[in-house]
């Protein structure tokens, strides 16, 4: 069967039949076969036919541009084609055809749009309850399955942990690259936290860690944290978590105006040392375009002096503070030590990261952990899903 391309590298399985098609003034009138009408104006299906003039079909990206077809242009015929395709013959000679698949997955009527929205993935809040979902190693080097439930599982909830990693310095690089890139920072390719005479960070003392997003500092904050554990014979260093989606959302319920502070309020992170000097003005509470939060930008040890007015700047501290009281309730903790052969993987962008205190002196602690940007993650779900 002659079925039609498009540009993308995805299928789009038929979810309902084209049943006929009206041509109006300035669109045309889907109807499908479960009673459904879709609009689609004259000019989106002009910009969106996928004929190897208009998209190049090694690349599947589009070469017409619309400024290049008159804005009246109109179609001479339209039809539903033998094969099921909405045919569009246009009045300048130029034959459009589509896939109904296609056509349904990109349709804008109201109900096609929120069924779009809906079955966008959604973050799943957790708190001290949560689950953890635990991966073995093995079966996600070896099998495609198991990485993509894994990737879910770091999309959807945040925070997973990984069995049976091989205690060599560099294995998680191995895991890592199942996904894909890594993110070097000035920390390295791969950074290894150990208490250090001469720390660039506090993250290489005993110290203990606040609950902290790595690398505030930047403008993308790196989106997935691994943190592998090859040595922990040390008296505490126990990591803490918190869903930080989820104490956000929390503070939009409890106190709006606080919330809010957070969301607008900017707060310089900085990271310097003696060869760089990082500093990044963003408010701590990031939301998408649909207002949904997308990210926490937090590190109290990271942190310079508030710069706000001065009537705002009571409300940023009430807000601040009530943010990390919050991160101290229990209700928001989770608490696990991790053992040699174990790794986190979390979205650093999402939940919060901390670290009790350990004793250098009761025994060696060391971890080695690195950076994976949140697009590669789910550009690799995607492909998996193909
Ligand atoms: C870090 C960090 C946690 C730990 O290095 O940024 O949070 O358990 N480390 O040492
Ligand atoms: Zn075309
Ligand atoms: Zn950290």
């Amino acid at each position: 069967m002659n079925t039609v391309a498009f540009a993308d590298f995805r299928t789009y399985p038929l979810i309902s039949a084209l049943s006929g098609v009206q041509a109006l003034a300035d669109r045309v009138l889907a109807t499908w076969a479960d009673g459904r009408v879709s609009p689609f104006h004259h000019q989106w299906l002009r910009d969106n036919c996928p004929c190897p003039q208009c998209v190049y079909t090694v690349t599947r990206e589009q070469v017409l541009e619309i400024v290049d077809v008159a804005q009246d242009l109109v179609p001479a015929e339209t039809s539903v084609d033998s094969q099921g395709c909405l045919r569009v013959q246009w009045q300048d000679g130029h034959l459009s055809r589509f896939d109904p698949g296609w056509l349904r997955a990109h349709a804008y009527d109201d109900q096609s749009r929120a069924e779009r929205r809906a079955g966008k993935p959604k973050s799943r809040l957790w708190k001290s309850d949560l689950s953890l979902p635990v991966f073995d190693y093995q079966a996600l080097m070896n099998d495609n399955d198991a990485l993509l439930q894994w990737l879910l599982a770091v999309r959807d909830i945040g925070l997973t942990q990984v069995r049976g990693v091989p205690t060599e310095p560099g294995s998680l690089k191995l895991i890592a690259e199942r996904i894909s890139f890594i993110r070097e920072s000035n920390f390295g390719v791969l950074f290894n936290v150990q208490s250090k005479a001469d720390a660039d960070s506090n993250a290489y003392t005993a110290f203990n860690l606040p609950l902290h997003s790595d690398l505030p500092t930047r403008e993308l904050q790196p989106g997935l944290q691994f943190l592998h554990c090859l040595v922990n014979d040390a008296d505490g260093g126990e990591s803490i978590f918190v869903d930080g989606f989820a104490i956000a959302e929390a503070l939009r319920e409890e106190d709006t105006e606080s919330f809010k502070a957070l969301c607008e309020i900017p707060v310089e992170f900085r990271n310097k040392d003696r060869h760089s000097d990082y500093r990044c003005l963003a408010p701590i509470i990031a939301l998408d375009a649909m207002g949904q939060i997308s990210e926490i930008r937090m590190a109290n040890f990271l942190r310079g002096p508030f710069d706000a007015s001065a009537e705002e700047m009571p409300r940023l501290y009430r807000a601040y503070r009530r943010f990390i009281a919050m991160t101290r309730e229990a209700q928001f903790r989770v608490l696990t030590r991790l053992n040699p052969g174990e790794m986190w993987c979390f979205d650093n962008r999402r939940t919060l990261h901390a670290r009790n205190a350990f004793d250098p002196a009761s025994g060696a602690r060391h971890f080695q952990g690195c950076y994976v940007d949140r697009d590669e993650l789910l550009s690799r779900i995607l492909v998996l899903q193909r």
